[in-house]
């Protein structure tokens, strides 16, 4: 057992803050929060307490959408739209992790990075490359970070460099989820079905996806709607389809697994219906929206509708790593829509953004996200010393660390229970 004091704060539900002033937080040796009190009950009183003073304790984040491999062109190649994007920057990059110690200096920075923003769970696109995809994984345990990452699926409308075939990457799935099933039997790395989008992917390909994810029981993730050119080119590529999204409904990878599709900025109509009714997860990126010109997406709609929202970087769409730059962002952009829908629409709240950031994508991954009890123990300590020298509510610092802080003042970091030190890099 173990029992830190601090100030609470985190997000069961969207709506509002629950806040713990000097609280305590119980952790149970598994990792398993045991509770969190005002006051220590009795039974816990023989327990030594460590005390974190008048520092913040929040939820660890959840970076539900953001490519590995992409890692290097962070803050780079945002002078175009999507898909000339990918052929102009993203593909040549992706290309190179065909080369084992590329990937490794590269990886390496990559989850030294998520560790420093505090990202304690992510949901990542590798490439299309089997030995760089299980050394990331390696890397994910190493570090004792949680994680899904996918072996990305492509075998048309990209170089021939960055193709792979569905044989190939349905071995590279199943050797994956074998080994990762055998390292982590507890699941916290695992493996995720992932066709790149719709584009890039044949039908052999989807339909081979979609029978694995079945088989192995995995989740699923990819692009859904971003941009308006890809949507017509879906158009043409998937003319059986209702959809884009019923491109990928059609093989099974829309919902019939916990699915993940990021973006969403033009979804409408039966499309949205299929994500409500099939509980498809919509990831939200509105720094990649902004930086490729893909629009915004009608994240207060989504919600009012009861779908499930989590958010994204998407780097290197997203130019930043940070998710307090993804809550920022998020909040922003549904300002814009605030603005041009002449205030029709109302704006996130700062507990809505944040839940979408820990809680809504922490779910994805089990009991995970916020200080309940039964959940896995995953927290920041946050020293806000230096922003907090007035009377500010807890709810006020909050605010202040989204817009002000960054990864320095994050002094602690604890995953599935464990504190964890700096992975090299
Ligand atoms: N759609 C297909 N691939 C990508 C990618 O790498 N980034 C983004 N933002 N959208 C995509
Ligand atoms: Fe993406």
């Amino acid at each position: 057992m173990k029992i830190y004091r601090a100030n609470l704060i985190d997000t069961p539900t969207k709506d509002a803050f629950r806040v713990l002033y000097h609280g305590y937080i119980v952790v149970e040796d598994t990792g398993v929060i045991y509770g969190t009190y005002a006051t220590l009950p009795e039974e816990l009183q023989g327990f030594a307490v460590e005390d974190l003073g008048d520092k913040m304790m929040i939820p660890a984040f959840c970076d539900m959408h953001v490519h590995a491999p992409q890692y290097r062109n962070m803050g780079l190649a945002l002078d175009l739209e999507l898909l000339p994007w990918l052929n102009t920057y993203t593909f040549p990059e992706e290309s190179k992790y065909k080369d084992l110690q590329y990937a490794e200096r590269m990886y390496r920075r990559f989850v030294h990075e998520l560790w420093m923003q505090g990202t304690m769970h992510s949901v990542v696109f590798s490439t299309i490359h089997y030995p760089a995809t299980h050394l990331l994984a390696d890397l994910f345990i190493e570090s004792g970070m949680s994680s899904m990452v996918g072996q990305t699926g492509m075998d048309r409308n990209c170089p021939q460099t960055l193709s792979n075939t569905t044989d190939e990457l349905v071995e590279g799935i199943r050797n994956l989820d074998a080994y990762l099933k055998e390292q982590c039997p507890d699941g916290r790395v695992r493996t995720i079905v992932t066709p790149r989008f719709v584009p890039t992917c044949s039908d052999e390909m989807m339909s081979g996806l979609g029978q694995i994810a079945q088989e192995l029981n995995l989740s699923v993730q990819s692009h859904l709607s971003e941009n308006r050119n890809e949507i017509a080119w879906v158009k043409d590529l998937a003319p059986q389809a209702k959809h884009y999204g019923d491109a990928y409904n059609r093989y099974g990878l829309f919902g019939q697994q916990p699915t993940l599709m990021a973006h969403c900025v033009h979804t409408d109509g039966e499309e949205l219906e299929m994500i409500k009714k099939n509980g498809v997860v919509i990831v939200h990126c509105p720094m990649s929206n902004m930086n490729l010109g893909s629009g915004m997406a009608p994240i207060r709609r989504f919600l009012n509708e009861g779908i499930h929202v989590a958010l994204g970087t998407d780097v290197s769409g997203g130019h930043n790593m940070s998710m307090l730059r993804a809550i920022q962002y998020a909040i922003q952009v549904s300002k814009f829509h605030y603005g041009m829908s002449g205030g029709k629409t109302s704006f996130l709240s700062q507990s809505e953004a944040f839940y979408m950031a820990t809680t809504a994508g922490g779910q994805f991954f089990g009991k995970v996200g916020c200080f309940d009890k039964g959940n896995s123990f995953d927290a920041l300590v946050i020293d806000d010393n230096y922003l907090n020298y007035d009377n500010y509510t807890l709810e006020q610092r909050l605010e202040r660390y989204f817009y002000l802080g960054d990864d320095r003042d994050i002094k602690r970091r604890f995953c599935n229970g464990k504190e964890l030190c700096e992975p090299a890099f």
